[in-house]
């Protein structure tokens, strides 16, 4: 299964992307995380894990990246450009055929991350999304292999189309206007590109609670993260998310029953 995570900025997607990473891995399944964030460094962190290098360095770096961009928009016109076939490779991966010297590994789970804006003027974000969404197109799944998806804050990835490659869809929601109204925004996107969609509620507490659920009630809403003094904490010092969370294992079991495979 590929499990591609999205919200709000802030809303706690890279939390839930290491917690759930965690549970599945802890219950034997082979977990790649692809970090597609071009400028937070906190998920490899809540990993335990050292960032690994680009992965778009295998390719020869964001400007080899352009390169190849330019060449496929140069005969294109406007029905090519948004249609969902900007593939900047053919080649098929499985989770072995992945290039060791761009992963972190630890306890089960792999670490990926496509790439992050280093300099000034470097350009925009765009080859990093087209390269996240040929990498999900062409990653082969096996049994008991699962990858999550943590992506950057908003729906901009769902503009470059990087949710194709993908089975299904977490959103995060915490307690904010913005981001229930995303919820929304976000539920007509993933049914309009026919995919699965689940919403978690984060942040959970007496206060917020029936203001959410009510807010979000025609949704699929397949768990609620409390409010946690710990998760809090490790965020802040930017530790590892060592804990283990009665809701997070359900949220998982969840989600590994909605897929088939696991039915
Ligand atoms: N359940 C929770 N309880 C307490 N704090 C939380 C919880 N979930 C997330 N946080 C905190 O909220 C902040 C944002 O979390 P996180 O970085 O996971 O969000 P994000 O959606 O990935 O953000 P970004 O959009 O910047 O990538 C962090 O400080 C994190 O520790
Ligand atoms: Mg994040």
């Amino acid at each position: 299964m590929k499990l591609l995570i999205c919200g709000k900025g802030g809303s706690g997607k890279s939390t839930i992307s290491s917690l759930l990473a965690k549970s599945m891995a802890s219950k034997g399944l082979d977990v790649l995380v692809i970090d597609t964030d071009e400028s937070n460094y906190g998920l490899h962190r809540q990993l335990g894990m050292e960032l690994p290098d680009d992965f778009m360095n295998f390719f020869g770096g964001k400007r080899e990246m352009i390169k190849r961009l330019m060449k496929f928009f140069k005969n294109a016109d406007v029905e090519k450009m948004e249609s969902e076939t900007i593939n900047i490779f053919d080649q098929r991966w499985g989770f072995n055929d992945l290039p060791e010297e761009y992963l972190a590994k630890k306890d089960g789970i792999r670490l990926l991350a496509i790439g992050k804006i280093h300099d000034f003027g470097e350009g925009c974000a765009c080859p990093m999304g087209v390269l996240a969404k040929t990498l999900l197109n062409n990653l082969n799944v096996a049994e008991k292999e699962v990858v999550i998806v943590d992506t950057d804050a908003g729906v901009e990835h769902f503009g470059r189309g990087v949710e194709h490659g993908c089975d299904a869809i977490l959103a995060v929601v915490d307690p904010s206007y913005e981001s229930l109204k995303l919820a929304g925004k976000i539920d007509g996107m993933a049914k309009g590109i026919g995919k699965k969609i689940y919403f978690v509620l984060n942040k959970v507490d007496d206060d917020n609670r029936a203001m959410m659920l009510e807010s979000l009630d025609q949704l699929n809403v397949v768990g609620m993260i409390p409010a946690n003094r710990d998760v809090f904490r490790a965020g802040l010092a930017g530790e590892e998310l060592d804990l283990h969370l009665p809701e997070i294992e359900s949220l998982a079991g969840e989600i590994l029953r909605g897929d088939s495979r696991w039915h």
